[in-house]
């Protein structure tokens, strides 16, 4: 009996993915249990790239079952596309029949309310999912379990459109809601969808015996609860949150892999304290790519932010670091790393709650020495030898002693094969 959680340490992005689909070779079972299609998890296998927003990376895997489970919220829209880029792979994915339906409504709504906000809106990417999110808590939602229902389906709908009808009319969008329409929609889905909507959390119950990986999406900072908010997702990153999306008992948890860039990257708004708008932040993004799988955006980019990373921990209590993008840092002279802020009212230690105290840190380095740029192959061939540039070694344990946490797996490469395992 074995369950793995594989989490976003920072801002998302971290290379879930692909920590995903390389560690999933070993389990029988991956799941989603929290997020939508805001996500956008690349995994490169044999040079072809697989970009996944709603499935679990694990579906990549031919002998892997991929759960979405309870804590999701489901565009079936998105989904059958993906369903149809994979080929038929609907065997292989269970559906909790207790996640919502993010409905087109909601996509609408995500656009008005993020126009409505200003100078406070997240810069979502519009995937409906903080209205989706929004509908669950005050109990307007409608569930996977319900588009097989159809007198709860028309039920659902007439409570809901005349109150969205109601919100897009204040925001003044000129949209409008054809009850009619969104039921055959979302009927449509339903009779599409049906083999494979069941109980998720019975049939990770039934499995753990093969292993269990629960794939983190989004990241630790966006967390609703405990990111930057309000500039965060509605759902939770985090295990504990993995566990409740599941529908697992959190204690089954045996081992958490956080996740981590070498570096920190953000899409969307709010305070970056490490955030570099100069040549090193454009070598990040262009080196690494830097830009959204999920809306082409290009991410800003900084420095390794270990105030960050400490608050990670203490949220996750990481057994192991993936660490990421090792290879995009390589050919810098140095190599900063931020261990503290200093602020107006002194230096602090923690990553702070209020938007307008984080606004005003500025951060204190330690400056490490940078390492050569090597080719993919030199990348393969010093991980092969054990013999990595010692400044890499050097960089990993500065960020591991710090943490108090092993590095677990390294990663220089987007493809699969470009991993190393260190226990
Ligand atoms: P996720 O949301 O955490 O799954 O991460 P994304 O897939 O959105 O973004 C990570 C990006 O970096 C993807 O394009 C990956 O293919 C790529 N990637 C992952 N690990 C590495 C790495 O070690 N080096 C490089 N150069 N790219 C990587
Ligand atoms: P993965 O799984 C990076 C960000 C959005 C926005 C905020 C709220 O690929 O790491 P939302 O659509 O969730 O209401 O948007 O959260 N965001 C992400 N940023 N990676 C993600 O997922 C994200 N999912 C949401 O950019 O700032
Ligand atoms: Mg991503």
């Amino acid at each position: 009996m074995s369950v793995l959680a594989v989490v976003g340490a920072q801002w998302g992005d971290e290379g879930k993915g692909k920590i995903t689909d390389w560690l999933a070779g070993d389990v029988g079972t991956v799941v989603r249990g929290q997020g939508g299609s805001n996500a956008g998890h690349t995994v490169v296998i044999d040079g072809e790239s697989h970009k996944l927003h709603l499935l679990p990376s694990g579906i990549l895997r031919s002998e892997v079952l991929a759960i979405a489970g309870a804590g999701m919220v489901i565009d079936p829209e998105q989904l059958l596309v993906e369903l149809e880029q994979l080929g038929d792979s609907r065997g292989k994915l269970l559906i909790s029949e207790r996640a919502h339906v993010v409905m087109p409504y909601h996509r609408l709504l995500d656009g008005a309310e993020e126009r409505a906000k200003e100078g406070g809106a997240a810069g979502t990417p519009g995937k409906g999912i903080g209205p989706a999110y929004g509908d669950r808590a005050t109990r307007f939602g409608i569930r996977m379990g319900d588009l097989l229902e159809p007198q709860t389906l028309r039920e659902r709908l007439e409570r809901v459109v005349p109150r969205t009808q109601a919100l897009l009319d204040y925001y003044g969008t000129g949209d409008r809601l054809e009850l009619e329409q969104l039921y055959d929609l979302a009927a449509s889905w339903g009779a599409t969808l049906e083999s494979s909507i069941g109980n998720a959390s019975l049939a990770i119950a039934e499995r753990l015996d093969r292993g269990v990986l629960l794939e983190g999406a989004q990241g630790v900072h966006i967390d609703i609860d405990h990111g930057i908010y309000p500039f965060v997702t509605s759902s939770s990153p985090t295990p504990a949150g993995m566990a409740q999306g599941a529908g697992i008992a959190p204690g089954l948890i045996e081992r958490v892999v956080g996740v981590t860039k070498a570096y920190v990257t953000r899409v969307g708004t709010g305070p970056f304290p490490t955030e570099l708008e100069d040549a090193t932040g454009e070598h990040m993004r262009d080196v690494g790519g830097e830009f959204g799988t999920t809306t082409g955006r290009p991410r800003r980019c900084g420095w390794l932010d270990m105030v960050m990373l400490e608050h990670s921990q203490r949220l996750c209590g990481f057994s192991e670091l993936a660490i990421t993008k090792l290879d995009v840092l390589g050919g810098l002279d140095e190599i900063q790393v931020c261990t503290a802020y200093e602020t107006p009212h002194g230096r602090l230690e923690h990553f702070p709650a209020s938007m307008t105290l984080l606004a005003e840190c500025t951060p204190i380095y330690e400056t490490l020495a940078g390492w050569p740029a090597l080719s993919p192959a030199e990348w393969q061939a010093a991980a092969a030898a054990g013999s990595l540039p010692a400044e890499v070694n050097d960089f990993i344990t500065f960020l591991t002693s710090r943490l108090g946490v092993p590095a677990g797996l390294l990663s220089f490469g987007p493809d699969r094969e470009a991993t190393l395992r260190l226990r």
